[in-house]
């Protein structure tokens, strides 16, 4: 027991007052001192979860709500305690393109400036999703789908490139009862589609951590968790480029937490990725529950940080389980359960600190010219379709933009004529500026680059002033 009482470096473990009595009876006067300094908190423990849990590198996080930002007490809590945040619904699928190919961030970005004012990083969450679609995507299926996903990917990934620390590309596209993929049009389209939502998210944000999150995948034995772990094996096999599985972490009594959550977490760290909990909350708040599981994530060194779901017991989204940190203004006794854990975590369980990704460069191929051969000189081709057409307008998608040179291009511009009177009313995947018979779409930051015979596809929607049936017409295409 002396030993355990010992203050270690830093003096973080001298907080029981039985174990300070104890050194007091075993060794007299000379432990008098100690004893003072037990009962006050310890000079190296932090007072806050976020100061807490950076000492052993991690975050701790919370769900934000647009909503509240104008609310104080949720803001100084929020601002004080927490360092990483989640955009509750805002950064989701209906909130950030409302209609196809015309992308809104207003409430996102209120709570990622916020954030990033207040100092704190952000998790983007989430890309591709059967829920929280907007109707015009629910109305979707095959091909169309796909490109939508992937559209929609490139455009809200564009908009944050390089400011997210990791993205929940895809979230819950696992099925609750027997371990395989959730029925929805995403996977209608094709058992591929998380693959090809990950590739094309690494292509669109090279700095973001890609996560695949889900719920009830906690607990070891269960099938569902299994099935998830065996997908990221295989992504890891196969290399499909992601970083991180999240924990969603929802525990009430239909799916309580289980002590082998451990080892969900270390078996998927052991696959070569970071694990987060990512949107924790717990029926009740039992302190016991909460102290559980954040030691389970602090003896996973690749576990790095925790997300709350919602600051106050009010916030939740399941607020009749009371299962969050605080009420109202209040800490609940789970607070200090966390608090104390993090504050007792040893500098051997810092998370591994993986190296920013950077991608592979591969050198320009300069081709040997014979100075009698001339090459061909570099071009692009361009092809448009009319996706879908209504009296007052239609949407023009997808355009595919090749490149016909021998060499690859760094950028495109594609011009075209729109017949009197129409007039653009939203784009993706180009910028597109002009007006009548003299349009230009020039490539987005992400999509100049084509590889020789490569491709790109971008679109656009059009109102007509009035009720003729003509579309957008003489496209050309240029190399910039
Ligand atoms: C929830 C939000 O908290 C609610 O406000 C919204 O009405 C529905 O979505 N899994 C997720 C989160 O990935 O996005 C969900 O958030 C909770 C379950």
């Amino acid at each position: 027991m002396i030993d355990n009482a010992t203050p270690r470096a830093g003096g973080r473990r001298l907080t029981l007052g039985v174990r300070s009595a104890l050194v007091i009876g075993t060794v007299g006067v000379l432990a008098a001192g100690l004893a003072v300094a037990a009962t006050t908190a310890p000079a190296a423990a932090a007072s806050t979860l976020g100061e807490a849990a950076a000492i052993s590198g991690r975050y701790f996080g919370t769900a934000i709500s647009a909503s509240k930002l104008g609310d104080s007490q949720y803001t100084t809590i929020a601002n004080r305690e927490f360092n990483m945040v989640t955009a509750e619904n805002e950064m989701k699928i209906d909130a950030t393109e409302p209609n196809r190919g015309q992308f809104s961030f207003t409430n996102a970005d209120r709570v990622y400036n916020w954030a990033v004012q207040n100092g704190k990083r952000v998790r983007g969450h989430t890309l591709a999703w059967h829920s929280q679609q907007p109707p015009w995507m629910q109305s979707l299926s095959g091909s169309s789908l796909r490109q939508a996903m992937i559209d929609h990917i490139n455009g809200v990934m564009a908009h944050y490139r390089g400011k997210i620390y990791a993205w929940d590309v895809v979230n819950e596209a696992f099925d609750d009862g027997n371990g395989g993929r959730r029925d929805s049009n995403l996977q209608r389209t094709g058992n591929d589609w998380i693959e090809v939502a990950f590739r094309t998210a690494r292509a669109a944000d090279p700095a973001a951590k890609l996560c695949y999150n889900d719920y009830n995948i906690d607990n070891w034995t269960w099938a569902k968790t299994q099935g998830v772990y065996n997908m990221v094996r295989d992504f890891k096999q196969r290399g499909v480029p992601i970083d991180c599985v999240g924990l969603q972490a929802h525990f009430n009594s239909g799916s309580p937490y289980n002590s082998n959550f451990r080892t969900t977490i270390s078996s998927f760290a052991a696959l070569g990725v970071d694990v987060q909990i990512t949107e924790l909350d717990v029926q009740g708040a039992s302190a016991q529950t909460y102290a559980a599981i954040t030691n389970d994530c602090l003896a996973v060194p690749r576990c790095t940080g925790i997300t709350v779901w919602g600051v106050r017991d009010q916030d939740s989204w399941r607020s009749g389980d009371t299962p969050l940190l605080f009420s109202g203004g209040n800490k609940k006794p789970a607070y200090d359960a966390v608090l104390n854990a993090l504050n007792n975590a040893s500098p051997t369980q810092s998370p591994t600190v993986t190296p920013t990704v950077t991608p592979t460069v591969t050198p320009t191929v300069t081709p040997t010219v014979t100075p009698t051969v001339t090459p061909p000189p570099g071009g692009c081709s361009v092809t448009a379709t009319t996706q879908t057409q209504w009296a007052g307008g239609y949407v023009i998608q997808p355009v595919t933009v090749r490149n016909t040179g021998n060499a690859a291009i760094s950028g495109w511009t594609v011009t075209f004529s729109f017949p009197s009177g129409h007039t653009l009313t939203g784009s993706w995947n180009a910028s597109i500026s002009g007006s009548g018979g003299s349009m230009s779409a020039r490539n987005a930051a992400y999509n100049g680059n084509l590889a020789p015979n490569g491709t790109t596809t971008f679109g656009f929607q059009v109102a007509r002033g009035g009720s003729d049936s003509s579309v957008a017409s003489g496209y050309t295409c240029r190399v910039n």
